[in-house]
């Protein structure tokens, strides 16, 4: 399954959110990285079939997007916000959405135990919890067993215990499929994803793997450990000179994460870069 798109853009009146947007995604899981605005939902929205770009070419598995019909057959998408009936059980609504994509009722109670609802499924949907709400998403995104799905922002909103699940779950799905997930938090493309594009204001600024994406910063990434006083000695100097990725107060110490392209202080350790770091120095323009 591959997705072609090229010179993709969308203008919302005079709003520009799509400015020539040119990607290639492929199996696997893909991680679609961006700031407020970037145009990620956008993005997710016109791949979904669901929203007209005002231009450009996407094609998926050889398939024009122009072929609604087709394209549908094979994709699953969760949107960013999304509600259901508050007073159906969740089998109700797995029920209700097989029976308009004409799904075997047999599968339902396979789909239930995937997103771990098979406890909770007589549970009305205002009772459940925010994780098991994106779950049971998920699993009306699957109902027609997708080779392609679209999460958006799927993790927001969720305890560190539901993320984790969620990204199992999502990962598990992406065995033989393509998930292309939106996300901005960033450690859970660093878990998962093997390739990633990074977006800002409409354009890309990188696509590719996720492998070499985080060596962008590869010899830049420094911490560093010293006493309050002594960073306040610093701070102008250093601020101007570098980039502060993180800062941790404890005890009086402070742990700073920086990235510079030399060494920052003598005391300075070079650190293996995470994808966070890369991702701040391409946000940052250079
Ligand atoms: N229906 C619309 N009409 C006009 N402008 C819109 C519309 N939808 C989105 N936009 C604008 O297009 C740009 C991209 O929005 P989009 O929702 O795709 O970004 P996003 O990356 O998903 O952001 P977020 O992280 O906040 O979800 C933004 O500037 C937004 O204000
Ligand atoms: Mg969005």
């Amino acid at each position: 399954m591959k997705i072609i798109i090229n010179n993709l853009k969308k203008i919302y009146g005079k709003k520009c959110a799509l400015d020539s947007v040119n990607l290639q995604i492929e199996d696997g899981m893909f991680g679609l990285l961006g700031a407020n605005g970037a145009g990620k939902t956008t993005l997710m929205r016109i791949l979904a079939t669901v929203l007209q770009k005002t231009s450009g070419e996407v094609i998926m598995d050889g398939i024009p997007i122009e072929n609604v019909t087709e394209i549908r057959k094979f994709i699953g998408y969760l949107p960013q916000e999304f509600s259901f009936y508050p007073n159906f059980t969740v089998y109700e609504i797995l029920d209700y959405f097989s029976e308009l994509s004409e799904v075997k009722k047999e599968n339902l109670r396979e789909l239930l135990d995937t997103v771990n609802l098979l406890d909770v499924q007589k549970m009305k949907v205002r009772t459940l919890s925010g994780g098991m709400k994106r779950r049971l998403g998920i699993a009306v995104a699957l109902i027609n067993n997708p080779k392609l799905l679209f999460v958006d922002e799927p993790t927001v909103g969720l305890d560190p215990e539901e993320r984790m699940k969620f990204r199992n779950l999502l990962t598990k799905y992406a065995d033989n499929r393509t998930i292309v997930l939106s996300t901005h938090i960033i450690s859970d493309i660093e878990e998962i994803c093997s390739n990633l594009a990074v977006m800002k204001k409409g354009k890309v600024l990188y696509s590719g793997s996720a492998k070499s994406f985080r060596s962008k910063t590869d010899g830049k990434v420094w911490e560093l450990d010293m006493s309050e006083e002594q960073f306040k000695d610093i701070q102008n100097d250093f601020e101007k000179r570098v980039t502060i990725v993180s800062r941790i107060t404890n005890e009086n110490r402070i742990k700073l994460r920086v990235i510079s392209d030399e060494l920052p202080a003598v005391e300075a350790i070079l650190v293996e870069p995470r994808i966070e770091d890369s991702y701040i120095r391409i946000m940052n323009g250079f």
